[in-house]
Parts: C-alpha cells; sequence; structure tokens
C-alpha cells in the first residue's frame, strides 16, 4: 500500500503512471530573494530530490522531469554550464542513494552534443540502475520533443528504406518504440510550475491526452504537498479520451 495520505481523497487507481514535470521558475525564485540565478538553479536540485523520494513513497511508476532543453542552448554560456555542473554534481551525490532505493534513472534527449563528463556520467548511471525494479525516473536532458519525434521518423525511414518494415505496418504503437520513451506508458498528469502555461517542446507525442496542471509556486519551492495537491486535481478530472461519460 503506497504510503500517502491522498488515497482517502483519490482512489489508488487513478494514480497516475506517468508524471511528466516542467520545473520552471528557479531563476525568478533566486530574483525574488536578490540572489543569483545560479542560487535557484541549486535550490531547484533540492526539489527534485524531494519530488523523486514522493514519487518513490507514493509508487508512482514513471517521472519525467525536464532539466534541460534543446533550446535552452540559447542561454549564456555561463548559466549553461553552471546546469551541466549541477547536474554531475546531482549524479555523484545522489546516484547511489536513488539505486538503493530500487530507482531506475534514464535520460531522454540527443547525447551527440552534450560536454563528454556529462556523456560519461549519464552513461554510468543508467548502466548502474538498468536493472532496478521501482520508480522509472527519467532525465530530460538536451531535449526536444519535435526533435525526439523526428529522430523517430528518421529511423523508421531507414527501416522501411532498408526492407525492414512495410509501410502498412507502421501505428502509433510501432511509432512510440522509436521514442526515447520506448516501452513505457503514456504521460497522464504534466505539471508545469512558475505560471507558465506552454508545453515548451516537452513530450508532445506522449502528452497527447495528458492532463494539465499549472502552478504559480516557483519550482525551488514545489514539495510534496505540491506534488499532492496537483495528484489530487488529477484525481478529480474526468478522462473521456475522446469518447463518452
Ligand atoms: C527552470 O528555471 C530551469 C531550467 C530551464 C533549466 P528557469 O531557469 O527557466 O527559471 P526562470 O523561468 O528564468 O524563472
Ligand atoms: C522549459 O523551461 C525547459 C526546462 C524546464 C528545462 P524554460 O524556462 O526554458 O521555457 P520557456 O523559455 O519559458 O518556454
Ligand atoms: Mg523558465
Amino acid at each position: 500500500m503506497p504510503n500517502n495520505n491522498i488515497d482517502k481523497q483519490v482512489p489508488i487507481s487513478s494514480l497516475p503512471r506517468h508524471i511528466a514535470i516542467i520545473m520552471d521558475g528557479n531563476g525568478r525564485w533566486a530574483q525574488r530573494r536578490g540572489l543569483p540565478r545560479s542560487a535557484g538553479h541549486k535550490a531547484g536540485a533540492d526539489a527534485v530530490e524531494r519530488i523523486v523520494r514522493a514519487c518513490v513513497e507514493l509508487e508512482i511508476p514513471v517521472l519525467t522531469v525536464y532539466a534541460f532543453s534543446t533550446e535552452n542552448w540559447k542561454r549564456p554560456a555561463a548559466e549553461v554550464s553552471l546546469l551541466m555542473q549541477l547536474l554531475l554534481e546531482y549524479l555523484q551525490r545522489k546516484v547511489k542513494i536513488m539505486a538503493t532505493e530500487n530507482i531506475k534513472i534514464c535520460f531522454l534527449g540527443e547525447r551527440d552534443n552534450l560536454p563528454e563528463k556529462v556523456k560519461t556520467a549519464i552513461e554510468r548511471t543508467e548502466v548502474y540502475t538498468q536493472e532496478n525494479t521501482g520508480l522509472i525516473f527519467n532525465i530530460a536532458l538536451n531535449y526536444g520533443g519535435q526533435q525526439e519525434i523526428l529522430h523517430g521518423v528518421k529511423e523508421v525511414a531507414a527501416a522501411v528504406a532498408a526492407g525492414e518494415c512495410a509501410l502498412a505496418g507502421i501505428n502509433q504503437a510501432f511509432f512510440a518504440q522509436h521514442l526515447y520513451t520506448k516501452g513505457l506508458p503514456e504521460v497522464d498528469l504534466m505539471i508545469r510550475t512558475s505560471g507558465e502555461q506552454r508545453i515548451s517542446n516537452f513530450l508532445l507525442w506522449q502528452m497527447a491526452y495528458a492532463e494539465l496542471y499549472f502552478t504559480e509556486t516557483y519550482w525551488p519551492d514545489f514539495d510534496k504537498e505540491a506534488l499532492l495537491a496537483a495528484i489530487t486535481a488529477y484525481g478529480n478530472r474526468e478522462r473521456r479520451l475522446g469518447g463518452l461519460k
């Protein structure tokens, strides 16, 4: 039985199987305190840790967080390298602990143009946790939804050209096997913090029928209670999926 205090409001059967989070507002959180943006990103890393733990406690099967988008390269080089550095530190400090909690960590996104150190760290992390059977914790890094779909299209086109599959056999389920999230359920609940109400190129395919939840809370302030509020709101939505009530 998941260790949570929402089972009175939300039946376990309506817990989301896959939660995706656009962790936004680190910079504004810092600015509001008269701190440099870097302080917001550091506080944001602590929030990630809290939410991962909460998802383990709630027995959420899949959590995907947006750590760095393909568009985030437009930021000043110093901020980009700080974000990469923070990710490396986070992995250094937390991977062993997460592994003992049976968490499987995966990275979604294009790896080629990441710094070598980051590439090595993410490969090691994936290998180290790949046999774990608890929470699947996806970190979207150098990730873009449009790029992911194009990547899948190219793989499928190459398979068709090589005669490995027939055009007629390509359906949604087949195509989904060519995305970074292959084998995972689609997103049930998408949370975006900081008051912005847009998707920003996140999981475009996987969010086709996600319930969207927007909160004014800046990411560094997002905690278990805030997560429970989102899950409760999700539990109260009527998901018709195109059908009737
Ligand atoms: C989210 O916070 C973190 C990343 C995008 C990496 P921001 O850095 O976007 O914070 P704001 O939106 O400027 O407040
Ligand atoms: C989205 O946040 C990307 C991540 C959280 C990693 P941004 O702050 O980059 O998004 P925009 O620019 O407001 O759309
Ligand atoms: Mg932002």
